[in-house]
């Protein structure tokens, strides 16, 4: 056996499969970076970026963690010249066309968390497919962030649930947290139990604002294109180790 894999097999022995995060959320960070400390376009740190997907979302799958949640693309990434916009909706069609049949195999359902219309036709279309085709699916949820912000998220819950109230659907005064989370992308799931972003930036970027009122959070130096199924671990064994309260005692 490998040292490499002797230290991996190690750390998965070391995580407590009875405590695992119910609902994992990460925002992938410093894929620009990691290119260019290798003399390379920003679009190949965005490529090797798809190959942690593929890994961190098979190593979820098979720990039996419930709900991963990826930020692929967000409100404020339409500013990024048009050029690496187009390369990072290309990436999402091939990733969603080549890895859907093996999602689906695995009874991964997929669901989107932003504003679709917004997308240029062929992703939109490509995302809609895979929704529909894996909507029966109940092992994992593979919440993607596209078009995603969490202010607008919850402007966009306010309106709907304002339409809800004028159509005599919901009682003002029956209005709780658990109806509100309902309006919002996430509805129904879970709230993040561990909120991880590689790449040394500690904040939050308008992810999941709502949802991440008592969510651990761990930030990690490395770039998300390193941030392999070891680091992966690393970062549930560190979750492990919290003491979480919820507010208690
Ligand atoms: C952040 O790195 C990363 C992104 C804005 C895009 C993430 C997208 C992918 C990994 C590929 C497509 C997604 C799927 C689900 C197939 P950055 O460009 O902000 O890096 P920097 O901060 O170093 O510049």
């Amino acid at each position: 056996m490998s040292m490499n894999s002797k230290n991996i097999n190690s750390l998965y022995d070391s995580i407590d499969k009875d405590r695992l995060p119910k609902h994992v959320a990460i925002i992938m960070d410093g894929n620009g970076r990691w290119a260019k400390n290798r003399f390379l376009p920003r679009t190949a740190g965005h490529r090797e970026g798809v190959e942690r997907v593929k890994e961190i979302v098979e190593v979820s799958g098979n720990l039996g963690i419930e709900f991963l949640t990826l930020f692929a693309f967000s409100t404020e990434n339409w500013t990024r010249p048009k050029e690496e916009i187009n390369v990072l909706m290309k990436l999402l069609v091939e990733y969603l066309r080549k890895e859907l049949n093996t999602l689906h195999d695995n009874n991964v359902k997929i669901n989107i968390l932003g504003n679709l219309e917004k997308l240029p036709q062929l992703p939109r279309e490509e995302v809609y497919y895979a929704i529909n085709k894996t909507r029966n699916n109940n092992k994992m949820v593979l919440n993607i962030a596209l078009n995603y912000g969490g202010r607008s998220e919850i402007i966009k819950a306010i309106q709907s649930l304002i339409k809800d109230v004028q159509d005599a659907h919901v009682a003002i005064e029956d209005i709780d947290e658990n109806i509100f989370s309902n309006y919002l992308f996430t509805s129904n799931q879970p709230d993040p139990d561990l909120l991880i972003r590689p790449s040394g930036e500690k904040r939050i970027s308008n992810f999941l604002l709502y949802q991440i009122a008592y969510t651990e959070f761990v930030f990690t130096d490395v770039y998300w294109p390193e941030f392999t199924k070891e680091e992966f671990y690393k970062s549930i064994i560190e979750f492990q180790s919290r003491k979480r309260r919820f507010g208690g005692v």
